[in-house]
Formats: C-alpha cells, sequence, structure tokens
C-alpha cells in the first residue's frame, strides 16, 4: 500500500492530492489500530531532525514514530551547531546528505527553508514548519482529527480563531479542506493578524465567512469545530511596536467553558495545534469540548504513517 509515497518530499499540503491524503490518513488509521504490526517496519532506517526553532509535539511525536517502528535518530541541537559559527543551512544540508540518512525532518524558522533542504538532499524531506509559511504533518494529524470526530472530512463547518496572519497551521488547513467537498469556514481574529488573501483566493472551493472577535461566543453554535490558535508572538515585528501590538490583541480573547456552555451547541469540539497560551481557559482542558489532547496524540500515527510511506517501510502482514 502506498508504494508511490516512496523516496517523496512532504514539503506543502499544495503538493498532495485528495486521494494521497486519503491513504496517509488510513495508514495512520491502520497504525493506531495494529502498533505491533509496523514494530520493525523501519529496522536500520535513520531519520536526522534538523529543528533550529523549538517544538515539543511535532519533534518528539517523529522521535517517538522512528523508534516504536524500530528506526534511529540521529540528534540535532542547533545552539550546539556549526551554525554557532555561521555555517548555513544548505551547507549543514550538504553535508547531511553525505552521511546518507533515510529521512530528513526540518523546522525553520524562514519560510522556503523546507524546500531549499530538499533541493540539496536526495533522500525524502519532510516540512515540519518553515516560517509562516506550511506545517503540512500538523494539517495531516488536524485532518484525521476531524475525520475521528466527525466520520469525514466533507461537509466540516469550522471557525478559525486567533493569529491567522502568522499561524501557519491554518494556511496549511484551510488549503486543504479546500480539496474536500462542502466545508464552511469562519475566521475570527484580530484585525490586525487576518487570514492573508492570497490563501483566501486560493481556497475557492470552501465558503467563507469573516467575523468580528465580538461574535465569537454566538458563532460557536453553527459549527462543529472551533480551531483556536494561538498569537504567534516570536513572529511579530520585532521592537516596541511589535510588543505593544502582542500585549493589546492577547488580552482581546479567550475561549472559556461558559461562552461554551452558553452556546447551545453541545456537541462542538475545540482544535488547537497548541501549545496554548492563554487563548482557551484552562477549565476547558477536560470538558467535553476539549479535543486537542487527542489531537497532538494523532500526530504520532500520522508522523508514523509517513515515515513508513515515504521511507518505503516493511510491516509484518
Ligand atoms: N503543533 C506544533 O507544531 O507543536 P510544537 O511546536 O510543539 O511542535
Amino acid at each position: 500500500m502506498g508504494k508511490e509515497f516512496k523516496g517523496k518530499d512532504i514539503i506543502s499540503i499544495n503538493n498532495l492530492k485528495r486521494n494521497e491524503i486519503d491513504l496517509i490518513l488510513d495508514v495512520a488509521n491502520e497504525i493506531e489500530k495494529n502498533p505491533h504490526k509496523y514494530e520493525n517496519c523501519l529496522n536500520r532506517k535513520i531519520m536526522i531532525p534538523l529543528f533550529f526553532e523549538p517544538s515539543t509535539r511535532t519533534k518528539m511525536s517523529f522521535q517517538m514514530a522512528m523508534m516504536q517502528m524500530g528506526g534511529n535518530i540521529i540528534d540535532f541541537n542547533p545552539d550546539l551547531s556549526s551554525r554557532k559559527k555561521g555555517e548555513t543551512l544548505r551547507d549543514t544540508s550538504r553535508m547531511v546528505n553525505g552521511y546518507n540518512p533515510n529521512v530528513v525532518i526540518i523546522r525553520h524558522n524562514k519560510d522556503g527553508s523546507a524546500q531549499l533542504v530538499a533541493d540539496v538532499i536526495s533522500c525524502p524531506v519532510i516540512n515540519a514548519g518553515d516560517g509562516q509559511n506550511q506545517h503540512p504533518t500538523q494539517t495531516l494529524l488536524d485532518l484525521y482529527t476531524i475525520k475521528e470526530l466527525r466520520g469525514k472530512i466533507d461537509g466540516t463547518k469550522i471557525i478559525m480563531a486567533g493569529d491567522l496572519k502568522y499561524g501557519r497551521t491554518v494556511h496549511s488547513l484551510l488549503t486543504a479542506l479546500n480539496l474536500y467537498k462542502d466545508c464552511n469556514v469562519t475566521f475570527i481574529s484580530p484585525k490586525e493578524l487576518r487570514m492573508p488573501s492570497d490563501f483566501i483566493k486560493d481556497a475557492n472551493n470552501v465558503k467563507i465567512e469573516e467575523r468580528d472577535l465580538s461574535d465569537l461566543e454566538k458563532s460557536l453554535r453553527d459549527v462543529d469545530i472551533i480551531y483556536m490558535t494561538r498569537i504567534q508572538r516570536e513572529r511579530f515585528p520585532k521592537g516596541f511596536e511589535g510588543d505593544d501590538l502582542y500585549e493589546k490583541i492577547s488580552r482581546k480573547y479567550c475561549l472559556t467553558l461558559d461562552m461554551l456552555e452558553n452556546s447551545g451547541n453541545s456537541h462542538i469540539k475545540i482544535m488547537h495545534p497548541l501549545p496554548k497560551i492563554t487563548e482557551v481557559d484552562k477549565k476547558v482542558d477536560d470538558s467535553k469540548y476539549a479535543s486537542f489532547w487527542k489531537q497532538a496524540e494523532n500526530g504520532l500515527y500520522v508522523r508514523k504513517s509517513l515515515l513508513y510511506l515515504v521511507t518505503g517501510g516493511k510491516n509484518e502482514e
């Protein structure tokens, strides 16, 4: 299953067709249900995770996926690497290529960095987030979670709330939902952090509405899912202007248990790529609405699926 994926880079959700996404999600589901069948499928394969930006979930779930499927990992700490001496990403990548790994994972603060690495490295390269551009593996686990919650992705009604300007997860998710039928997306953000127009223009198969932040509570009534995002402070303009803007915006929005209980929508679920800071009240954490813990767990199955597919892993039937 999925032989066409062997050797493929996963750089942008734009490079995946709907049937390819569906296959990745089906394999992830098979792995979640039958982990023992995949315990040795990456024997002797080596992953190099090049994380130049902080990560908890993405890095840990890739590492766990590799280890639980019998593979090995070369760790990389950018602060203890020759980057500190000024080595470029291109040179680091070229050198990594010479060591002949089976898969490379890259997270970097520059848009386009994942493609730059993939152009230099001959084994499959997986983008774990490049600047404010794309985070395709997050999107795949988001789609997996939506399918788990609703039984299908077609017809999803979802609010995307928070930092829609700098949040790469909502950019990739909107692009992916465009491949499915009858999806409705409502954007709710501070006016300084609206979804960039290019992403809206490209999502012409999605019914899109933009609402004011003050409409957050009443909008909960009409949707299956609210996808909350953190304000991406690290991507704001540097200096006083950015700090001031952050303080102003971050005080403005927080999803509370009361808002959810008063919405009259007992089926609504909250997704969040995490980490969450102040945008979701902690009383929500253990409520029936919180889907973000399982969403994070789903990252393990989706990343196992990707590693298995792109490295041409062999499972035990
Ligand atoms: N969702 C996500 O990318 O989390 P990390 O930054 O912790 O990897």
